[in-house]
């Protein structure tokens, strides 16, 4: 769906549903006045959330704002592991289960938070022993197994900043990771299930590793048992090397300002963005919107079912859980194996009560249709919820209707990577919902729509932005600050530019109508369209690409480039091939083009800026049939002169 369209949809929608009285009864918040106390003191308010995290020494000063750079809890000492695990343990909650993890294939493992922290000290003292100190770097390269919790938590432990490069990812996105952060470890597996194939990380990386010169050593974990080559001298066997390492590792008390990871994200220009984030805020902000957006209680069983190589698993798979305590579920694989029912039979058997996904996942499973969820009892679900797009009212009353069975609260919140946590966001006990609006800010968190010149927009549309400094916010780009200060922080003087455009109504809610910029959101994914350009032209038939997203039914958006071939190249449905095939390769599967359209030339403003709207139409129908081939400059000139009429 198009902006436009969006706005159309989002304005005719009427419908609101209140929290139900039961669910407000049992709430963590069951009165509004919350906003209104962390508005009058929202640094008391802050440091009251933090002091529910276990400090090795206390802050002095809550907040140092000099924008657009913010400290929070200064002079504080943490460690995030012990937060998440050794403090439950101390608190005799060790046998609480931590994570019910099952596999692709089947298998189920429950890990209590007492073994999770076995594993994970020793872990840290694996990774010590591999010469990784307080403020190196950590690559992490995993499937979604327990282990890529354990490796995060080790890394927490011992003061290195970890950054997590998502599975599906390939070996040239992985290496410019790695080069760009200078990692000294990669921890990855010998592969990873998949739609019951295997994805092979080990071949990956070891394509990856020809050309990164800081790594010194790889740990590889055993997950499938396909043979893999170990390079003698670098490469290790986890199961080796924790046989002999030690159960004690005292974790390392770090500064509240000291970074905890840096995660990578698509931006405008073909480099991603590091994204830095630190420890004392960053943990307080997951911890608060862990309790408060998703309500749990000690006997909950949470599911979010992000990857951990995305923030969202990051925040709500692992620090934001496990420093509340909770039980949580965590699944491998896909969710249409061995059959499109798979999520429903894992909610089902694990009694999964409060349950989050993206919304390119509930457009699949209204897809497939409401009889697979009916196969299973869902009754112990009790809230829902969504984030990562802008999710249809459409799919949002069918989550309600056939996942929630019409009691279930749904949470639509709004984040970032670089947000770190959850910003926008109904509170389940209090919050009338909407279907498509993520609602009002969270407690603590101050957003506006603003227009371009910095005006504060009441009712209508704008961009929305972020106007005071949040525990949570991203500290920097990983070696490029001013990077960082252009980015985020030029738009306006000293406030955040998220590069969403949204809507506000007349009740102050959000309805967030997605990117502004060149970023694309498939199905969930920020790519940067030049990202893929870039992939493009270093296929050695092109000339020039430009990309655009067009509306796709259930990924939300999807890929489609237009490519200009250099002299003497035809265009043939095998190069049509190959240049997706390259594309996946340079950036991993998730930014493969669903179309490839060969253009004799791309139509260009007088000033020579791609006309990507036209691209846009092109590649959505709207202005020509047959989106396969613009061979014909004429053609392409004849749209264009259409155009400029049109637009004047
Ligand atoms: C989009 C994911 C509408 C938005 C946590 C944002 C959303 C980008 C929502 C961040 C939502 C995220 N409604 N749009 N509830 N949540 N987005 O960094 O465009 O992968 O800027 O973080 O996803 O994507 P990211």
């Amino acid at each position: 769906m198009t902006a436009i369209d969006r706005i159309e949809t989002l304005l005719d929608e009427q419908r609101s549903f209140p929290p139900p009285e039961g669910f407000r009864k049992q709430a963590h918040v069951s009165d509004p006045k919350v906003y209104e106390q962390a508005k009058k003191d929202r640094e008391g308010y802050w440091a009251d959330w933090a002091r529910q995290l276990d400090w090795i020494k206390p802050w002095h000063k809550v907040l140092e704002w000099k924008p657009p750079h913010a400290k929070w809890f200064l002079g504080g000492k943490l460690n995030a592991s012990a937060n998440c695990l050794d403090r439950h343990v101390k608190a005799g909650r060790g046998d609480k289960v931590a994570l019910i993890w099952e596999g692709e294939p089947g298998e189920v493992r429950r890990i209590t938070y007492r073994e999770l922290l076995g594993e994970v000290t020793r872990f840290a003292n694996v990774l010590k022993g591999l010469d990784v100190k307080r403020g190196d770097r950590v690559a992490i390269y995993l499937p979604m197994v327990p282990e890529v919790a354990v490796a995060m938590l080790a890394c927490a432990r011992i003061g290195a900043p970890h950054t997590v490069v998502f599975g599906g990812f390939s070996a040239d996105s992985l290496k410019d990771r790695i080069n760009d952060n200078q990692a000294k470890v990669l921890i990855t597996a010998d592969g990873g299930y998949r739609r019951g194939s295997l994805v092979p990380l080990k071949v990956n990386a070891d394509e990856a590793l020809k050309d990164t010169p800081s790594v010194k050593h790889v740990v590889v974990l055993k997950r499938t048992g396909k043979d893999v080559e170990m390079r003698r001298g670098r490469d290790q066997w986890w199961h080796d090397l924790m046989k002999t390492a030690g159960d004690t590792c005292a974790p390392e008390a770090m500064d509240a300002e000291d970074p905890l990871y840096i995660l990578y994200t698509s931006g405008t220009t073909g480099k991603p963005k590091g994204i830095l984030h630190t420890t004392g805020g960053y943990l307080t902000q997951a911890y608060a919107t862990t309790k408060w957006v998703f309500d749990l209680k000690d006997d909950d069983v949470f599911w979010c079912t992000a990857d951990v190589g995305w923030v969202t698993g990051h925040t709500y798979v692992v620090y934001g859980p496990l420093a509340l305590g909770v039980t949580e579920v965590m699944y491998e694989g896909a969710p249409d194996f061995p059959a499109k029912d798979r999520f429903w039979a894992i909610c089902e058997k694990h009694g999964v009560t409060v349950f989050y996904t993206a919304p390119t996942a509930i457009r699949a499973f209204m897809k497939w249709g409401p009889d697979l969820p009916a196969k299973h009892s869902l009754k112990k679900l009790r809230l829902l919820g969504t984030v990562g797009e802008p999710i249809n009212p459409e799919a949002w009353i069918w989550y309600h209707k056939n996942i929630g069975g019409e009691r279930c609260p749904i949470v639509d919140t709004w984040w970032q990577t670089e947000t770190g946590g959850i910003m926008i966001t109904p509170l389940p006990g209090i919050t009338t919902t909407k279907p498509g609006s993520a609602t009002i800010p969270f407690p603590g968190i101050e957003a506006e729509l603003l227009d371009g010149q910095g005006k504060v927009v009441p009712v209508g549309g704008g961009f929305l932005a972020i106007t005071s400094p949040w525990p949570g916010m991203l500290r920097t780009i990983w070696g490029d600050d001013e990077r960082y200060q252009q980015t985020y922080w030029s738009k306006w003087k000293n406030v955040y530019f998220a590069g969403d455009g949204a809507k506000r109504d007349a009740d102050s809610y959000y309805w967030i109508l997605g990117r502004v910029d060149d970023v694309l959101n498939v199905a969930g994914h920020r790519i940067g369209t030049m990202e893929v350009e870039s992939a493009l032209v270093d296929h050695p038939a092109v000339a020039e690409a430009a990309v655009v997203g067009k509306a796709h039914e259930m990924k939300g958006q999807a890929l489609a480039a237009f490519v200009t071939l250099k002299e003497g190249k035809q265009p043939s449905d095998a190069l049509r091939e190959e240049l997706k095939a390259h594309v996946a390769k340079k950036i991993g599967a998730l930014a493969r083009p669903d179309d490839v359209i060969f253009s004799a030339d791309l139509p260009k403003t007088r000033s020579g800026k791609i006309m990507r709207r036209l691209l846009k139409d092109i590649a959505e129908g709207r202005t020509l049939g047959d989106t396969t081939t613009l061979a014909d400059p004429a053609v392409v000139q004849r749209l264009k002169d259409q155009y400029e009429e049109k637009e004047g």
